[in-house]
């Protein structure tokens, strides 16, 4: 059987008005508006725990997207269903060597961290020492920090460090002064993507990439509603985030 770790996250899952992330530790109390009960010895994933008020809990591991909506935020940050679509757009894979502007609070670099296996590498660049401070904890927290390299520069004026690299995203309040920057360190059919709240950013921003050399590029935005599912009146529910960000993907090629 798979026993949880001490000190590994698990989520306690007692339906949807009543689930918990954890760390594990053998004896530690648990109190909720559905009763109480402690964690006990040689925990295994599956495993039901009962409450006081009799309520199932079962032990179950946390995916990426459970992090990510519990992290400490400094800033705003990427949303699952985004951060999908960028590590699809942008081809991602364990050994890619990604870049990422800014840091924020880390969250995309949460994600990356977890799916790279070296020699795949995040490079993760802020200006704001509190912002970064903050993603290197959520890293260390949730997810590999071995995988992750933080700079603290101004990209505007300092661009980046590394060459060759697969992938750059951006989320900046002015992306189009990167993107010579992303050019620089990207190999050829490199990916850049960014992210922006409106779209008069995205036309000044696809503009720049087209004159420095970017080709393929789409913008896209991603709507996401969940789904009451019950015996009678399946329906959508109320409430979805409207919008988020707008992403847009380009590949850097040849100057003609
Ligand atoms: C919205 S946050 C990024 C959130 C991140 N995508 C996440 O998922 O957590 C934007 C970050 O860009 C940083 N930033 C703004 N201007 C910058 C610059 N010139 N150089 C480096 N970082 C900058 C800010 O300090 C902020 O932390």
């Amino acid at each position: 059987m798979d026993k949880v770790r001490e000190g590994e996250y698990i989520i306690l899952w007692g339906g949807p008005d009543a689930n918990f992330i954890t760390k594990y530790k053998p004896g530690k109390p648990i109190h909720s508006h559905r009763g109480v009960f402690n964690l006990p010895e040689n925990l295994e994933w599956g495993d039901i725990l009962v409450s006081s008020k009799g309520r199932k809990f079962y032990v179950i591991k946390p995916s990426n997207a459970d992090f990510v909506l519990r992290l400490k935020r400094k800033t705003n940050i990427f949303y699952p269903k985004d951060m999908g679509i960028v590590l699809l757009y942008t081809d991602f894979k364990p050994h890619s060597k990604v870049i990422e502007a800014g840091s924020g609070s880390g969250a995309m670099a949460v994600i990356l961290s977890n799916l790279l296996v070296r020699p795949g590498r995040l490079f993760s660049y802020d200006n704001n020492p509190t912002h970064q401070r903050v993603a290197k904890e959520n890293v260390q927290n949730f997810g590999k920090p071995e995988n992750v390299i933080f700079r603290l520069r101004d990209v505007y004026v300092c661009g980046f460090i590394e060459r060759d690299v697969d992938i750059v995203i951006v989320d900046l309040p002015e992306p189009w002064r990167v993107v010579k920057h992303a050019y620089k360190s990207l190999k050829y059919g490199g990916f850049l993507v960014f992210a922006s709240p409106n779209i008069e950013q995205v036309k000044e921003t696809r503009k720049c990439m087209y004159e420095t050399g970017f080709v393929a590029m789409r913008t896209v935005e991603v709507l996401m509603r969940d789904w009451q599912i019950r015996d009678v009146g399946c329906r959508p529910e109320h409430e979805m985030r409207g919008h988020t960000l707008f992403y847009s993907f380009g590949r850097k090629a040849k100057h003609p």
